[in-house]
């Protein structure tokens, strides 16, 4: 329940992307004075940056309901007629990880997005025939890590297309400090921040930290977030100044150790500490990326001498 609550309903109380909030302002604005339903839009960027908070907003905003799944979860046509039905006038359909929707989906997608109607094969062999659905018109709101990853043809089909980027200090800082009074845990600024500062940039981080920094207050300490005890509980989660975890150090020791800093291929990293190509991908890259760490070449991924002095570890010459 609490859980749900850290999530912002509204776009005022949403803090940080300011780029996508203004934008969206104007769309949802514009589209209720015509008193028509908004345009499909696709949200992209790493995991955890608030996409389905954003669809949730986007919903309350326009004053609709939203439905929520995801690609993976419709396996056949049949799946993706029953929800679309269902749908009342001006909702919206989200659908996070909609790069994973299968093929055959995509293409009873097309017409469900541009005429809001459904072709639907019944019956087998000579019996086969197509019927048409007509849907109401509804926002369909797709999420994904990467907008590359997505078909041109689906893609094309979203009229708004934002891209949420990695939060700030004081967004995150922000962030934390709300969600410390939605607990009702007393916390200084400072402690804030330094929560803020580890997590990666991204609100989801922050909050799970600051849930185990609550933990840690109300047992060890006298349940108030002080600077120092926020110190000590993200030392005791292993979690380094900078917010990298157990396996982007092991990401980044690989790099800088077994591969000499690079050039080195994403499969031969992923291969060399037991990841998927696209856990990394999409989840540890992009903040390496973001801080300078790593750079992408096109002889493969190097290590910078940032990432060098980080974890101090003297350049290899080769
Ligand atoms: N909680 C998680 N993300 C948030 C955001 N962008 N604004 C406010 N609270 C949040």
């Amino acid at each position: 329940q609490l859980e749900y609550s850290l999530r912002p309903q509204s776009l005022a109380q949403y803090i940080g992307q300011h780029q996508v909030k203004d934008n969206l302002k104007i769309f949802i604005e514009a589209a209720k004075q015509r008193q028509e339903c908004l345009d499909h839009v696709l949200l992209y960027g790493p995991p955890g940056l608030g996409k389905t908070t954003l669809a949730t907003v986007i919903a309350n905003e326009m004053g609709v309901q939203v439905r929520m799944t995801s690609g993976p979860a419709i396996e056949r046509p049949g799946d993706l007629a029953a929800i679309v039905s269902s749908l009342e006038p001006g909702d919206v359909l989200f659908i996070d990880e909609i790069h994973r929707l299968p093929r055959a989906i995509e293409e009873v997608l097309y017409p469900a997005m541009e005429d809001f109607c459904l072709d639907i094969v019944v019956g087998k062999g000579p019996e086969a025939r197509s019927i048409r659905l007509d849907l109401p018109p509804f926002t369909l709101v797709g999420a994904t890590t990467r907008a590359g990853a997505l078909s041109a043809p689906l893609r094309d089909r979203f009229g708004v297309l934002l891209r949420l980027e990695f939060y700030d200090e004081d967004a995150l800082a922000q962030i934390v400090m709300r969600s410390g009074q939605l607990f009702d845990v007393e916390m200084d600024e400072t402690a804030a921040y330094e929560i803020a500062r580890r997590s990666r940039g991204t609100p989801r981080i922050a909050n799970r930290l600051l849930k185990r920094v609550r933990d840690y207050a109300q047992v060890i300490g006298n349940g108030q977030i002080s600077l120092s005890l926020a110190q000590q509980a993200l030392e005791l989660l292993q979690v380094d100044p900078l917010g990298l975890d157990h396996i982007d150090h092991k990401l980044m020791l690989a790099m800088l150790e077994r591969f000499r800093g690079g050039p080195v291929g994403l499969d031969t990293i992923a291969a060399s500490i037991g990841e998927e190509r696209v856990t990394i991908e999409d989840v540890y890259e992009p903040y390496l990326l973001q801080i300078g760490f790593v750079q992408r070449t096109p002889r493969g991924r190097i290590a910078t001498a940032l990432a060098y002095e980080h974890f101090g570890i003297a350049p290899q010459q080769s």
